[in-house]
């Protein structure tokens, strides 16, 4: 079998002002009617022998979660894990990992961790990527799934990949010299930040490299509250359990890990501009999103949520219109958008 654990943590600064603290990036609609975390799930319920996935989220989002999931109709025992603290994924991961190790359905079981706001466009890609890393985690592997590098992005992992698809080095978030060095080199693919392994694996490799990572989340299941479809983490434990993410607390460090790389059509959609770069556009290489009228305007992409918003004579624009904040930038500045959230969060 195979358990999808699904990461929804996170808020996606830089797609403001869409996504807030309490509507973060996977629950937006941006790419079609259904949000990233609902198409995350589709895609993950069409594959063979899945078990009903287990979502593991900030407490503070556990209804619009859960309303998101039944929307979809899923049948089976989902669950939705909660967390009254955000630790990174590292603790996420472990959480979801001793929960299904409690629930005691043996070790064959292979945990595919899939995050919530990625889009994948191939999904024969996907399922036979997905298969090829189950049946590695099979064999006692941490299987990576690898992407071939666009750009010399810095902000994602870079994973060196050697003889017979073993992992030589994984880099996370290296300085932009090594990034573009490693798009150079032929042998390094971005990390998509979907993982597969046996329970007994990664128990295994969590004791040797952030033990306490691991004895932290076993306590906080151990002390969980089960709440209808909810499942609580206890809230002393998992506050007392360090914070870091898989990749630094792990990946970095196991001498276990494969890679399968993948041509999934993946994007991590971190930014306006990597929203406009996986879009369908018009004639004029404009998105509209929403009730806009654009008029000798190119290569934009212009939003409206709350009314409408007509625009003449731009390019290579953003414009985003919400109910309480409009943002408007040059598209290539997208990134920089994390700056005014920043600034909002200081200046209140
Ligand atoms: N439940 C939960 N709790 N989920 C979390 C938490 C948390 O505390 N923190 C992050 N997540 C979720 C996010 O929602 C996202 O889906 C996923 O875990 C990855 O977290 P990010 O914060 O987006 O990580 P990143 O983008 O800096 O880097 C990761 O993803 C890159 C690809 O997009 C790394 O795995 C990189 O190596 C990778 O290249
Ligand atoms: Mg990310």
């Amino acid at each position: 079998h195979i358990q999808p654990v699904i990461l929804a943590g996170g808020t996606g600064s830089r797609l403001w002002p869409l996504s807030r603290e309490i509507y973060p990036k996977q629950l937006l609609c941006l790419t079609s009617d259904l949000s990233l975390l609902q198409n995350t799930l589709r895609r993950v319920l069409a594959l063979p022998g899945v078990l009903a996935p287990l979502i593991v989220v900030g407490e503070e989002h556990r209804f619009i979660t859960k309303s998101q999931v039944d929307e979809l109709g899923i049948d089976g025992d989902y669950a939705i894990l909660l967390e009254p603290t955000g630790r990174n994924t590292a603790p996420a991961i472990s959480g979801a990992v001793e929960y299904v190790r409690r629930r005691g359905d043996g070790d064959p079981t292979v945990i595919l961790v899939l995050p919530a706001d990625h889009l994948v466009r191939d999904e024969h890609a996907f399922a036979a990527a997905v298969a090829e890393g189950a049946e590695r985690a099979r064999a006692g592997a941490m299987v990576t799934f690898g992407i071939h590098p666009r750009r010399p992005e810095t902000g994602y992992g870079y994973i060196e990949r050697g003889a017979d698809n073993r992992v030589t080095s994984f880099k996370e978030k290296p300085a932009r010299e090594d990034a573009e060095r490693y798009c150079a080199e032929g042998n390094y693919y971005w990390n998509s930040g979907m993982f597969a392994f046996t329970v007994p694996t990664f128990r295994k490799e969590m004791a040797e490299h952030a033990p306490q990572i691991l004895a932290s989340m076993d306590l906080a299941v151990a002390a969980g509250v089960r709440d209808d479809r909810f499942f609580r983490f206890g809230r002393t434990e998992m506050a007392r359990c360090p914070e870091d993410s898989i990749d630094y607390a792990l990946m970095e460090k196991t001498g276990r890990a494969e890679v399968v790389a993948a041509d999934l059509g993946w994007s991590d959609i971190g930014s306006w501009q990597a929203l406009y770069e996986v879009l369908d556009k018009d004639a004029n290489g404009n998105v509209s999103q929403g009730d806009v009228l654009l008029e000798d305007t190119r290569n934009s992409l212009v939003r409206a949520e709350d009314m409408m918003v007509a625009a003449v004579g731009l390019e290579d624009t953003l414009v985003v219109e919400t109910a309480d904040a409009v943002l408007v930038a040059p598209l290539s500045r997208s990134q920089d958008v994390k700056k005014i959230v920043a600034r909002l969060k200081r200046e209140g």
